[in-house]
C-alpha cells in the first residue's frame, strides 16, 4: 500500500515503434512493459502509419499490464508522464492523447517528457534487489540511437548541454542503412553486432569523417560502404555472402572508432571522468567493450545501461517524470507533442 508521501509515476512511451508503460515508486521500478511492433520487419524500416495504429491497439493492454504487475491500484498513481517528443508525430499523439484522458479521468497531473532526457536519466532507475550505482554530476553521456548521436554534459537531472552531435545521420542509421545494403532485415544494428563477433575487424577499411570539434557525421561512411560493395560485386557476385562477418566486423569497428574518438576528446576537454551511455546503439557489444577498455585506461567511472533500458522504454520516461514531479513541472491539457526536439526543449 502507498502512503501520501509516496510518489508513484505511470510512464508512457510511444515515440517510435515500441509501446511501453512503466510504474516507478519513489524512484524504484515496479514494472516496465514493452510491446514491440513486428509489423515493420517486412518493410525494411518503421512505417509511421502502421506504427500509430499498432500503438492504438497496444496502449490499453500495455498500461493495464504495467499497473497490475506493479501491484498498485490506479488511485495510488501521483502523476502520468508521457513522451512529448522527439519521434513520429502519429505515434506520439497516441501516447499523449492517452495521457490526457488518463489524467483527466484520474484527476492527477500530467508530465511531458523529452525522450532524449529519458535515455540520459535511465541510469537513475533503481530496481528491487539490484545493486544501485548512480552517476555523479557533472557527467558526460554518449547518446547513440537510431535518431541521435550526441555527447551531452549532464549537470543535474534536468540540466543538460549538448557539446557534440551528428551533422547528418545517426550512428544507428549507419548500422541500419549499411545492413540494408547487405540485404539484411531492419533493424540491422543487432544483427551486425552478432555477425561482427565472428569476423575480422581489420579485414576492410572504410573512410572516417573529418568533422570539426566534437560533432559527428555518418553519411559519408554509408556512401563509401555502398560504393565499396558495388565495386567488389562487379568482380564477385557472391562477395557479400562470402565476407559477411568480416564486413560487419570492419563496419562496426569504424563506427565505434568514430564514436570513441570524439568521446575521448570530450572527456579530455571537459576534464570529466564520469561517463554514461544511452540509446539503442549502446546495446552494441563492441561499443561496450571499447568503452570498458577506454575507461580502464583513462580511469573513467563508467555506466553502461542494462539491455532493457537501452531500447525505447517507459521506465526511463517514468524516472524523468519522477524528477519533474518533484519540481512540479506539470503540463497543461492543451500541450501538443513535437516530432523534433533538442535535449533542452
Ligand atoms: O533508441 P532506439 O531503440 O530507438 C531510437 O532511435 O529512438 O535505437 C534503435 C537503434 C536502431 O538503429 C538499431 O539498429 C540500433 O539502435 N541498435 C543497435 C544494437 N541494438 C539496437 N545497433 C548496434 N548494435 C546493437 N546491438
Amino acid at each position: 500500500m502507498g502512503n501520501e508521501k509516496d510518489i508513484i509515476i505511470l510512464g508512457i512511451e510511444s515515440s517510435c515503434d515500441d509501446t511501453s508503460a512503466a510504474v516507478i515508486k519513489n524512484g524504484c521500478l515496479l514494472s516496465n512493459i514493452i510491446a514491440s511492433q513486428k509489423v515493420h520487419e517486412a518493410y525494411g524500416g518503421v512505417v509511421p502509419e502502421l506504427a500509430s495504429r499498432a500503438h492504438q491497439q497496444n496502449i490499453v493492454p500495455v498500461v493495464d499490464q504495467a499497473i497490475r504487475q506493479a501491484g498498485i491500484s490506479r488511485d495510488e498513481i501521483s502523476a502520468i508522464a508521457y513522451t512529448r517528443g522527439p519521434g513520429l508525430l502519429g505515434s506520439l499523439l497516441v501516447g499523449s492523447s492517452f495521457a490526457k484522458g488518463f489524467s483527466l479521468a484520474a484527476g492527477i497531473p500530467m508530465i511531458e517528457i523529452n525522450h532524449l532526457q529519458g535515455h540520459v536519466l535511465a541510469h537513475f532507475i533503481q530496481e528491487k534487489d539490484v545493486e544501485f550505482r548512480e552517476p555523479k554530476f557533472p557527467h558526460l553521456n554518449l547518446l547513440v540511437s537510431g535518431g541521435n548521436s550526441q555527447i551531452i554534459i549532464v549537470r543535474d537531472h534536468l540540466e543538460m548541454e549538448v557539446i557534440g552531435q551528428t551533422i547528418d545521420d545517426a550512428a544507428g542509421e549507419a548500422f541500419d542503412k549499411c545492413a540494408k545494403v547487405m540485404g539484411m532485415p531492419y533493424p540491422g544494428g543487432p544483427l551486425i553486432d552478432k555477425l561482427a563477433k565472428e569476423g575480422n575487424p581489420n579485414a576492410f577499411e572504410f573512410s572516417k569523417p573529418r568533422i570539426k570539434e566534437l560533432d559527428y557525421s555518418f553519411s559519408g561512411l554509408k556512401t563509401s560502404f555502398l560504393y565499396f560493395l558495388r565495386d567488389q560485386i562487379k568482380d564477385n557476385e557472391n562477395f557479400i555472402e562470402e565476407n559477411q562477418a568480416d564486413l560487419c566486423a570492419s563496419l562496426q569497428k569504424t563506427i565505434i572508432d568514430i564514436l570513441m574518438n570524439k568521446l575521448v576528446k570530450a572527456a579530455k576537454q571537459t576534464g570529466i571522468k564520469e561517463i554514461t551511455m544511452g540509446g539503442g546503439v549502446s546495446a552494441n557489444s563492441g561499443l561496450q567493450n571499447a568503452l570498458r577498455a577506454e575507461a580502464e585506461k583513462r580511469k573513467w567511472n563508467l555506466f553502461i545501461p542494462k539491455f532493457a533500458f537501452t531500447m525505447d522504454n517507459a521506465a526511463m520516461i517514468a524516472i524523468t517524470g519522477y524528477y519533474k514531479y518533484q519540481k512540479k513541472q506539470f503540463a497543461a491539457q492543451d500541450a501538443v507533442p513535437f516530432a523534433r526536439m533538442s535535449i533542452n526543449d
